[in-house]
């Protein structure tokens, strides 16, 4: 194992095997992380489930709270480097991309930071007719109270990231979190809980559990002393946490596939909208849930945006995580490029045609050259399926309407895009379109202000904003007769 990097001092827990942990750029082991086993699993939730009912840290004043978030953010911020040389180790993604993965990461968590304290109930007068035909007066008061203990399973996609969307809503509300990374990228998590820990966070209250989903993920979702699951992750585990969070109603937070449009009309800025579909298509080797992986253009512009398309996703250097001028890495694993690699062949088998990429790169790592794709059908995989690659696929239309209906034919609504220089078109568009984030003449815009939540079968619930906190927080309203 060359550049392994030691986890065992930040691993206790009890387990059954150990798990290797790989470079995508490279295909070398670089670590390996425990197996957690149901025993680990029950102890994590019960480490968990102590400092919850003990009140040691949701007890703790709110200033106090807040106090140690920010402070998790300092260290976050002195330690940036050394995170992002891990995220993007562990992930493959550019060096270029971890320090952003880093830095939005810690965004979210002093932007959670500062609503500690700051949420709380409503009170409203209320006389009501009593039981006895008489007038009753009462004060009444709603209070939000943490959900209790949360069960945190993200995927392998900015791994530092989503744990961060998760964790810091998470412990602003006072939960105590048991945390499951995706068994391909364990590193920073396990760095996040050293990180909480050493900012004065009380042991216990956040728990990083190394594992697979089918095992220990799974464990964790049927937990019976577990309140509540935050994952992101596939449409098909989202199923299968709803059907196993059934046992004891635990309350559900989904992030989960998408299928996003991209819609550009001939009125567009042309260089401006290429060049954001480029990005909201390519950004991550396609690996992100809100990629616009169907490209519907307006027929007058057509050739000239394949065009550009291609020439653009041609211009972008591909390379490992240690090489300064990549701006697209490899995909997470072998197993992953196969499944791209099928849904490209299952397309070109009906009829597809692939105008530029569609083969994996002849070099060490899983990369997957940019791919641009037309003469697609709708009902071919590439057009239905999230695909989390490089792979993109134009189709013509000819009228808002056509555009708007082949948009919302999915099953996902997670995101859109539209690129248009008018402003009554834009919002029409916005307003037809059925997705959870819309932006317009704008590529993957995001703010840890806004919510993002998944219509149809892209979630339940949301992510961000005051939105996400409000997740983590039970309700419970107070009647007092006067
Ligand atoms: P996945 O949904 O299997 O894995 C995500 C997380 O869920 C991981 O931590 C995994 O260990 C855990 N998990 C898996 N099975 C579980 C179970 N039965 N119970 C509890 N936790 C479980 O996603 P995977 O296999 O890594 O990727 C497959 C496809 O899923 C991708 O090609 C992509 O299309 C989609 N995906 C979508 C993501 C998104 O952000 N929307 C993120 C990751 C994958
Ligand atoms: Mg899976």
């Amino acid at each position: 194992m060359s550049n392994a990097i030691d986890v065992e001092d930040t691993v206790d827990a009890p387990h059954s095997g150990m798990i290797p942990v790989f470079n995508p750029s490279t295909e070398e082991q670089i670590a390996e992380v425990p197996d957690s086993d149901q025993a680990a699993v029950d102890a994590a939730v019960a480490r968990a489930r102590d400092t919850f009912e003990s009140g040691a840290w949701r007890k703790l004043p709110a200033a106090r709270r807040a106090e140690v978030l920010f402070r998790a953010a300092d260290i976050i911020r002195a330690r940036s480097d050394e995170l992002a040389e891990l995220e993007s180790r562990n992930n493959g993604m550019t060096a270029m991309g971890a320090q952003q993965i880093i830095k939005v990461a810690n965004e979210m968590l002093i932007y959670y930071a500062g609503w500690v304290g700051k949420i709380h109930g409503e009170s409203a007068p209320l006389v009501s007719d009593g039981l006895l035909g008489h007038y009753e007066t009462f004060h009444t008061y709603t209070q939000l109270e943490p959900v209790g203990v949360v069960g945190l399973i993200i995927p392998w996609n900015g791994p530092f990231f989503v744990a961060m969307l998760k964790v810091a809503p998470a412990l602003a509300a006072g939960c105590s979190v048991v945390l499951k990374p995706a068994e391909e990228t364990p590193l920073t998590a396990l760095k996040l809980e050293e990180i909480f820990r050493e900012a004065g966070v009380p042991d216990g209250v956040v728990n990083v559990l190394t594992g697979y989903g089918e095992t220990t993920g799974a464990a964790l979702t049927a937990h019976p002393d577990v309140d509540k699951i935050a994952f992101t992750g596939s449409t098909e585990v989202g199923r299968l946490i709803v059907k196993a969070a059934a046992g004891n109603l635990k309350r559900l937070t989904l992030e989960l596939g998408g299928k996003s449009p991209l819609i550009m009309f001939d009125d567009a800025n042309l260089d401006k909208a290429i060049m954001g579909a480029g990005m909201g298509l390519l950004a991550g080797s396609g690996q992100n849930c809100s990629c616009t992986s169907r490209i519907y253009v307006q027929r007058g512009i057509y050739d000239q945006v394949v065009d550009g398309l291609v020439a653009f996703a041609q211009m972008l250097p591909m390379g490992g995580n240690d090489d300064p001028n990549s701006v697209l890495g490899p995909l997470i694993s072998e197993k992953q490029r196969t499944r791209v690699a099928g849904i490209v062949a299952d397309g070109v088998a009906g009829g597809a045609q692939v105008v530029t990429g569609g083969q994996p790169m002849d070099r060490r790592g899983y990369f997957y050259e940019a791919t641009i794709i037309t003469d697609t059908t709708p009902d071919m995989r590439l057009i239905r399926e999230e695909i989390f690659g490089p792979v993109g696929c134009i189709i013509p239309f000819d009228d808002e309407d056509e555009a708007i209906a082949a948009a919302n034919d999915t099953e996902y609504g997670l995101a859109g895009a539209i690129w248009t220089e008018n402003l009554s078109r834009a919002h029409r568009v916005v307003n037809e379109l059925r997705g959870g984030q819309i932006w317009v003449n704008s590529a993957l815009a995001a703010d840890p202000s806004m919510p993002i939540c998944g219509h149809k079968q892209s979630g339940w619930g949301g992510e961000r904003g005051k939105k996400g906190l409000e997740a983590y927080f039970n309700v419970k309203s107070v009647y007092i007769g006067l």
